[in-house]
């Protein structure tokens, strides 16, 4: 009843998360899925963090831009998935304002530096592949820690703008979002103050901090493959692929999927469609990421190897340590 009296002056303070749009009977099962996806990436993640502080080989900047984009990543999916694999549990899938801004936050922010670690370390494959000789004098310890530093600022002060407009729109209703989490579009659709200045700023904070790192990323790309296409042996060739491949699929992954969410119109009818794209880039690729690099990298191979993983594998490094002798 005061809900209701409130609703008229303050606006709406909470709202319903639809989730996925799932029959019921799924529930269970997409529970144990996204279950099992959440503690995997989790597992993933925090195990390259760990083999990269504890393996000096690693303590190069190719590998410090892994760590934080793992670091980001586990983050990222904490914003996302326990909230959702608690809609799949409960009926009752309210979220109050607060906590979805802060989900947001978090979100949006995660994703910005995400960008800007994916162009960050596009660049240093960049150097290293296309201009060999100055890489040691390009990428040393103190750009790389610069452009960590500018990464996080970046993705997190963008963020900070964009929350701060949100706070101030006023809610009136309906308070259904049709979505499994808080994301800018929904939010804004249903706020009744007149969003043509926020889109504005949007507009422009997305071009700088979204825009900007995918078109570094793509001309890096771009110049990698022309000089790989130029090495004339089949080995070489290879063997540079082999140093920028891991990372290219975890680039095309995410912006594919994040470029088709944004670009598709949000129509009732491709609202599913969309969501299902968004668990791409929301779910999967803090996923894919350790994976591609585990099962991929030669040199998170030979890491592991030494098994500097864990001291709880003591009797596997003795095995390991009489057949490699590193
Ligand atoms: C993140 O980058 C900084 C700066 O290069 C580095 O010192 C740190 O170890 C990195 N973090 C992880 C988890 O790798």
């Amino acid at each position: 009843m005061l809900d209701a009296e409130n609703r008229n002056e303050t606006g709406i303070t909470e709202f319903i998360l639809l989730g996925l749009g799932n029959p019921v009977e799924l529930q269970p099962f997409l529970f144990l899925l996204f279950l099992v996806i959440y503690l995997v990436t989790i597992t993933g993640n925090l195990l390259i963090i760990v083999l990269i502080a504890a393996d000096q080989h690693l303590h190069i900047p190719m590998y410090f831009f892994l760590g934080n984009l793992s670091c980001v990543e586990t983050c990222y999916s904490s914003t996302i998935l326990p909230n959702m694999l608690t809609g799949l549990l409960s009926v009752n899938r309210t979220i109050t304002v607060r906590e979805c801004l802060s989900q947001y936050y978090f979100f949006g922010s995660c994703v910005g530096v995400e960008t800007f670690l994916l162009a960050a370390m596009s660049y240093d494959r960049y150097l290293a592949i296309c201009r060999p000789l100055f890489y040691a004098s390009l990428m040393n310890r103190e750009v790389c820690l610069q452009l960590i530093a500018v990464a996080w600022i970046n993705g997190f002060m963008a963020n900070s703008i964009i929350v701060f407009l949100i706070a101030q729109f006023s809610f009136c209703g309906p308070n259904v979002i049709d979505h499994y989490f808080c994301d800018l579009s929904p939010l804004k659709k249903l706020s009744c103050s007149d969003p043509s200045l926020f889109e504005l700023i949007v507009l422009l904070l997305s071009f700088i901090f979204t825009i900007a790192p995918f078109l570094l990323t793509f001309s890096s790309y771009i110049c990698i493959i022309a000089s790989i296409m130029k090495i004339q042996s089949t080995i070489g060739r290879r063997k540079a692929f082999s140093t920028c491949s891991s990372h290219l699929m975890v680039v095309c992954l995410f912006y594919g999927t994040l470029i088709i969410v944004y670009i598709l119109p949000d129509t009732p009818t491709l609202r599913h469609l969309n969501k299902i794209f968004s668990i791409f880039y929301t779910i999967l690729t803090p996923l894919a990421n350790p994976l591609i690099y585990t099962l991929r990298n030669k040199e998170v191979h030979q890491a592991l190897r030494r098994g500097k993983v864990s001291k709880t594998c003591k009797h596997r490094i003795k095995l390991e340590e009489k057949v490699l002798p590193y």
